[in-house]
């Protein structure tokens, strides 16, 4: 195994560190954000650093990059503190790497990949009508990381659309069912398929399986 000191990283190319760096800390929930802006102008971009923050309040969060790298989705969330979170599947994984584009806060990557954007009563904000797996947050807070300038933007869970077929008798949801797929860096796509399942552990007992 190579041991790379952050020194010798520090001292690569900037691309080629950045595509290490953001390899390394691994498989991620990469998703499709639809937002609003005040005059309801749709936007979608692809995010991958979302994280489950707690069950009981159900939050999520999400990393945005500082605001001159990412700004659109911030600021429709700040304005209008409503998104939703689309997973992505193969079928339309080439449209929705295509939104992290830099396209103008007024055109929008609904229309410029040719994802649907799908209204519903529940949500100021656009879901996509191809993902099988949806959920609409309200904004409760948005946290700057100093270190960075980037921020932790943290929403509440509102309303979930999810194939009942994925759905199983103790609640799990097998993403890989419905073909969710994970990302690796800023440019990897992967397909998913479940391993196992264990019981809660406790110490001193062998977990049993709960996939068969
Ligand atoms: C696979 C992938 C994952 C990304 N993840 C993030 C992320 O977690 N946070 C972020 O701020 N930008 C992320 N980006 C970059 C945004 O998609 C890009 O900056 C986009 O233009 C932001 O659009 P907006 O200004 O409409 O919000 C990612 C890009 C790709 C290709």
């Amino acid at each position: 195994m190579k041991h790379y000191t952050i020194e010798e990283v520090k001292s690569w190319d900037r691309f080629y560190r950045g595509n290490f760096i953001n390899s390394i800390s691994g498989f991620k929930s990469v998703s499709l954000i639809g937002t609003v802006d005040q005059d309801n102008n749709a936007n979608l971009a692809i995010f991958s650093n979302i994280v489950h923050l707690g069950a009981d309040p159900a939050l999520i969060g999400f990393i945005n990059r500082p605001r001159e790298a990412s700004p659109h989705t911030l600021a429709n969330i700040e304005s209008t503190h409503c998104y939703t979170i689309n997973h992505i599947q193969e079928e339309f994984v080439e449209k929705a790497h295509q939104t992290s584009a830099k396209y103008d806060s007024k055109e929008s990557e609904f229309d410029k990949t040719g994802l649907t954007p799908l209204w519903t009563d529940d949500s100021k904000a656009p879901y996509v009508k191809e993902s099988k797996v949806r959920y609409a947050l309200e904004l409760q807070e948005i946290i700057p990381l100093k270190k960075n300038n980037t921020f932790l933007v943290v929403g509440s869970l509102k309303d979930i659309y999810v194939p009942k077929v994925a759905v199983q008798p103790d609640g799990f949801v097998d993403l890989s069912s419905v073909g969710t797929l994970t990302s690796l860096g800023l440019d990897g796509y992967y397909k998913t398929s479940l391993l196992s399942r264990y019981s809660y552990a406790k110490p001193n007992l062998q977990p049993a399986r709960l996939d068969n």
